[in-house]
């Protein structure tokens, strides 16, 4: 069984979703660099191992990432999901752990990018948006994609609604895609390519509209 660890800031749903999914790996660690995070509280009332690396108790982002890979490699850590955690990871880092650190993304990549996405999705007047997973590359929020999913932008729209439409399809396609790494279906090729089984694509796995609306 492949050993995971998420990595939280806040919230932690889509950690929740994770871990709901009951992955086919061990849960290794939920990891947080914020002792405030919500999501640390409902781990550790699950009996999920928790760790907190306070960022600000280090004097440089390369210091602080070498503690996190040194907490996630003394946890036996294989493959690093990052749900909501709010840090732009040095390039040492995502190095480190090529092709097995993949991240959540709330908007139809390479669209928006950084931070405040529905806001910027509304205003450009977009009609899908939508989340990505992708693998992490130093580059933020650029690295190869593995799932997307498209939900509609609806007439009357606030970043708050939109967010939540979109948060639901987070929750849905994370912990497929982290169970396509895990079980070998999917993984990052050396060219820089997310292969699937030999195929391009994952069929039916791409894109999901909703009904409602
Ligand atoms: C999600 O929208 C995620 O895509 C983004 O930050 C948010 C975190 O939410 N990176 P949560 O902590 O998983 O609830």
């Amino acid at each position: 069984m492949k050993r995971y660890v998420i990595l939280i800031s806040g919230r932690g749903s889509n950690m929740q979703a994770l871990i709901e999914a009951n992955l086919p790996g061990t849960c290794a660690g939920i990891i947080s660099n914020r002792p405030e995070a919500a999501g640390l509280a409902w781990a550790a009332a699950r009996g999920l191992p928790t760790a907190i690396i306070d960022h600000k108790a280090f004097p440089s982002r390369e210091a602080f990432d070498a503690a996190l890979a040194a907490e996630i490699e003394a946890r036996g850590g294989e493959l690093v999901l990052l749900a909501g955690f709010m840090r732009v990871l040095t390039e040492g880092f995502v190095r480190r752990f090529a092709g097995r650190l993949v991240n959540i993304h709330p908007s139809l990549l390479p669209a928006f990018p950084g931070l405040h996405t529905h806001e910027a999705a509304l205003a450009a007047g977009v009609r899908i948006h939508g989340c990505t997973v992708h693998f992490v590359t130093p580059a933020l929020d650029s690295g190869p994609i593995i799932i997307q999913a498209a939900v509609p932008v609806l007439a009357g729209d606030t970043a708050e609604a939109l967010a939540a439409r979109v948060l639901a399809q987070e929750h849905r396609i994370y912990p497929q895609a982290a169970r396509a790494i895990l079980t070998g279906r999917c993984r990052l090729a050396d060219d820089g390519r997310v292969v699937w089984q030999g195929e391009a694509t994952p069929a039916g796995a791409a894109l999901c509209v909703p009904a409602e609306g």
